[in-house]
């Protein structure tokens, strides 16, 4: 593949968050931004996504791209495929930098905006191109939600609008198409009359801003990352439905419980109350550290919905296929097989940093799932009635793991013959070993629950890679009991 580069037009808080999502996924990244702390901004932006991005993935993402800063739009954009403007939100300032930029960016690259509230035809006003140009409005932290509100307008080339989905999808997000241009796009809308609403809560002194926060991430904030609006109100509705729930919850929209398109006037007044409840409420965090509690909370939450494959959750597991590609056994069987290479995500960690002692289970865990799908037992052979189940396990930790490390995990099988499958792990962070896992599984028929000879292709596939893995050494701790050293 050849190495792809994006021009970053503003590192901010949204310009660094692009940056480091498209670094991480394997892109360069040039950026330009006058302001002389661009520099130290976009590096704590990037340090807060080393640290949770990679482990979203199970499997190991692409080496990070280069980064570089220039000190003129012309040398960032020369020549890349994407450009990302993050620009404070001021048309005449976004059309000024179209207008530079397109005179030295290539013409089939994409130039997208972040843009929170103006629609795509404006921003083409003035450029030279307007069918180059396209919203792509992200979230904040951008490198790990992936939604993206994808807003062409209809001068915008339709090939402009295909080659973002597809680079926006190679790089973990989810490019929504907003089919008619509109202020403010679609999620930035609904979140106005949420905040309009929490404004005039605050105003008339009903509750503050921390009784807000309760009232959403306690409730109805859980069931949004999840299901989102529609789906919890059909469940809402019981067996009937959504139908049943419009009809017993549609009139109440008539009661006076809302406000409505009405805004409170930002006065001192109400602009005090806020800053100072969320002054009581967060003050004795630093911005630094909500950010990072932020982070550790999103990670946690998409690896759970990465388990139940929903949502957000199924977005990264497709992902990861994709970033993997085909699995098959090596053509090199004279060395261990690489089963498992991924970042420890945040979720696996403990209070000092460590990796927790269940997740080392885990990780072994997957690298014997693999070792079995390599040798044929995979969920198609498993559908046929049989499987291996461990029998016995024994794990060594020579080394402390930390999260963010890249592990690998190179398997030997010790032996393959009959029921038996005797598998020996190693984990690596590059070529410091940090634990071994030696499992015992033995092949089993899933109807009646004992022990049974695997088919034939597998054990003639299994026999083969413990023929060629009986000529490696004989792995330092094999065998050995607990507490046996050496
Ligand atoms: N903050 C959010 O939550 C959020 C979310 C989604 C989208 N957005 C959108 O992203 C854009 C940027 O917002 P932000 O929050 O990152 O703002 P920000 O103020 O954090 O960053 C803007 C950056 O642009 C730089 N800049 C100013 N003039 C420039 C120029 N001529 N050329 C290059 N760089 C220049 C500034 O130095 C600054 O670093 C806005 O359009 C905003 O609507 C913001």
């Amino acid at each position: 593949m050849t190495q792809k580069t994006a021009a970053i037009i503003g590192g901010g808080v949204i310009g660094g968050g692009w940056a480091a999502r498209f670094l991480l996924m394997g892109w360069d990244v040039r950026v330009f931004d006058p302001d002389p702390e661009a520099g130290r901004k976009i590096t704590e932006v990037l340090n807060n996504a080393r640290r949770s991005l990679p482990g979203l993935s199970d499997v190991a993402l692409p080496a990070e791209g280069q980064l570089s800063f220039h000190d003129t739009m012309s040398a960032a954009v020369t020549g890349v495929d994407w450009v990302q403007e993050s620009v404070p939100e001021r048309l005449e300032l976004k059309r000024k930098v179209y207008q530079t930029l397109q005179e030295h960016c290539p013409h089939d690259a994409v130039i997208g905006s972040s843009t929170s509230g103006f629609k795509p035809s404006e921003l083409q006003g003035c450029a030279t191109r307007p069918e180059q140009i396209v919203v792509a409005h992200p979230f904040n932290p951008v490198y790990l939600l992936p939604l993206v509100e994808l807003v062409p307008s209809d001068k915008t080339a339709p090939q402009i609008v295909a080659r973002a989905k597809e680079i926006l999808t190679e790089v973990g997000m989810y490019p929504l198409h907003v089919r008619a241009e509109i202020d403010a796009h679609i999620a930035d809308r609904f979140l106005e009359a949420v905040w309009r609403e929490a404004l005039w809560l605050i105003k008339d002194g009903i509750a503050t801003t921390e009784e807000i926060d309760n009232a959403i991430r306690y409730g109805f904030g859980l069931r949004w990352a999840q299901m989102g609006l529609f789906e919890t109100y059909r469940i809402a509705g019981g067996e009937a439905g959504m139908r049943h729930f419009i009809e017993q919850f549609g009139p109440c929209l008539e009661w006076p419980w809302t406000k409505l398109m009405d805004v409170p006037e930002l006065t001192d007044e109400l602009i005090d109350a806020v800053a100072d409840q969320s002054d009581a409420q967060s003050g004795m965090y630093t911005i630094r550290e909500l950010e990072r509690a932020r982070d550790n909370n999103l990670v946690t939450i998409l690896r759970g919905l990465k388990a139940q494959d929903w949502g957000a959750g199924k977005l990264l597991n497709a992902q990861d296929r994709r970033v993997e590609g085909a699995i098959g056994l090596p053509d090199d069987l004279g060395k261990p097989i690489v089963t498992v290479e991924r970042a420890v995500p945040l979720d696996w960690t403990d209070y000092n940093g460590h990796m927790n002692e269940a997740r080392y289970l885990q990780a072994f865990g997957d690298a014997t799932d693999r070792m079995m799908a390599l040798v044929g037992c995979d969920a198609e052979y498993i559908a046929t009635g049989g499987s291996y189940f461990t029998a016995e396990t024994h794990i060594r930790h020579l080394d402390e793991v930390h999260a963010g490390a890249v592990i690998r995990i190179e398997t030997q099988v010790l032996n393959g013959a009959g029921k038996k499958m005797h598998v020996f792990h190693r984990m690596y962070d590059g070529a410091r070993e940090l634990a071994t896992g030696e499992h015992m599984l033995i092949h089993v028929s899933l109807e009646t629950r004992r022990a049974s000879d695997p088919a034939p292709a597998l054990a003639a596939t299994l026999a083969k890679v413990a023929a060629a893995h009986a000529a490696l050494p004989m792995p330092e701790g094999a065998g050995k009991a607990v507490g046996v050293k050496g």
